[in-house]
C-alpha cells in the first residue's frame, strides 16, 4: 500500500519493533516521526533511515513523563494539520523473575504502569485532535499475550501483565468514545519476538513481529474492526 502523504508517529522508535515499524512505514512512503526516550537515540535512528533515503524526523519523548508528551503534542500540532497513524509501542518489562503480588516492588509496579499504560493513554489523549483531522486514522496500542484474561494465565510478570490488560481496556474504551469519528483503535499482540525484550529464544523474527501492526496501520479501513485485539491479522479474545 502506498502511504505517500501519510504521517505516522511511533513511540520507542529507536530499537526493536519500534525501529522496524518506522523503517517499514517510511519505506512504504509515510513521513515517520520517531519518538524516543533519548534525543540522541532518536537522531541516530533517523539518520539510519535518512541514509536509505527514507523520510523520518527525530522527536524526544519519555512516555513516563507527561510533560514530554504535552511538549511533543504541542510541537507536532504546531507543524502538522493531521496525524494518520499513532503507534504506542514504547514499553518495558523490567520486573525480575520470581515477582509475585505478595513480594511486589511497588516503585517498579508504578514505573511499568506509567510507561506501558499511562504513557499510551496520555499519548492517545494528547493526539486525538490531530488524529481526528485525518480522513482515516489508526491508533495501534501494543499489548501482549500476557494481557489476555480469556486463556490460562501465562508468564511470571504481574506488573507487565496488569499494565497490558489495562492497555486492552484503553483500546476498548477509546474505540467506543471515537466510534463516530474516522479514528480506529486497536490492540496488538506481536507474538514472542527476538528483540531486547523478547530475548534470543523468542519464536519470531522482528519482520514477523511487525506484520500485524503494519497491516493494522495500512489495510483498508473496511477490513478492520475498531476496538479489537489482534494477533496474526486475526481478532484475538480479550
Ligand atoms: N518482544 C516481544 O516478544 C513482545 C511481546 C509482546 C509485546 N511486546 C511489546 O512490544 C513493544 C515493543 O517491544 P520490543 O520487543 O521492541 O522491546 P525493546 O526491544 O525492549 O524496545 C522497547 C522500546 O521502548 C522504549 N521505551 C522504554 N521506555 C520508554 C519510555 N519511558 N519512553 C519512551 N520509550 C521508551 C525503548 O527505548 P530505550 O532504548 O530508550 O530504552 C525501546 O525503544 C512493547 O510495548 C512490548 O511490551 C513485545
Amino acid at each position: 500500500m502506498e502511504l505517500k502523504g501519510k504521517t505516522a508517529l511511533i513511540t520507542g522508535a529507536n530499537r526493536g519493533l519500534g525501529f522496524a515499524m518506522s523503517e517499514k512505514l517510511a519505506s512504504m512512503g509515510a513521513r515517520v516521526f520517531m519518538a524516543c526516550r533519548k534525543k540522541e537515540d532518536a537522531e541516530k535512528a533517523v539518520s539510519l533511515l535518512a541514509s536509505r533515503g527514507l523520510d523520518a524526523a527525530a522527536k524526544q519523548a519519555d512516555v513516563e513523563n507527561p510533560a514530554d508528551i504535552e511538549a511533543l503534542s504541542a510541537d507536532m500540532s504546531g507543524s502538522l494539520k493531521s496525524l494518520d497513524i499513532l503507534i504506542n509501542n514504547a514499553g518495558v518489562n523490567s520486573e525480575p523473575m520470581g515477582t509475585t503480588i505478595e513480594n511486589i516492588d511497588l516503585k517498579l509496579f508504578e514505573k511499568i504502569m506509567n510507561i506501558n499504560l499511562r504513557g499510551a493513554l496520555y499519548m492517545c489523549s494528547k493526539f486525538i485532535p490531530l488524529l481526528k483531522n485525518s480522513p482515516d486514522a489508526r491508533i495501534i496500542n501494543f499489548s501482549s499475550g500476557l494481557a489476555q484474561l480469556s486463556v490460562p494465565r501465562m508468564g511470571p510478570f504481574p506488573s507487565y501483565s496488569i499494565s497490558k490488560t489495562g492497555v486492552n481496556q484503553l483500546t476498548w474504551f477509546l474505540a467506543e468514545e471515537l466510534k463516530e469519528t474516522n479514528v480506529k483503535v486497536f490492540s496488538v499482540d506481536p507474538g514472542w519476538v527476538k528483540t531486547d525484550m523478547g530475548g534470543p529464544n523468542a519464536m519470531l523474527e522482528i519482520s514477523e513481529g511487525i506484520d500485524t501492526p503494519i497491516w493494522l496501520a495500512t489495510a483498508p479501513a473496511e477490513d478492520l474492526k475498531s476496538g479489537c485485539f489482534y494477533k496474526e491479522r486475526k481478532v484475538l479474545g480479550w
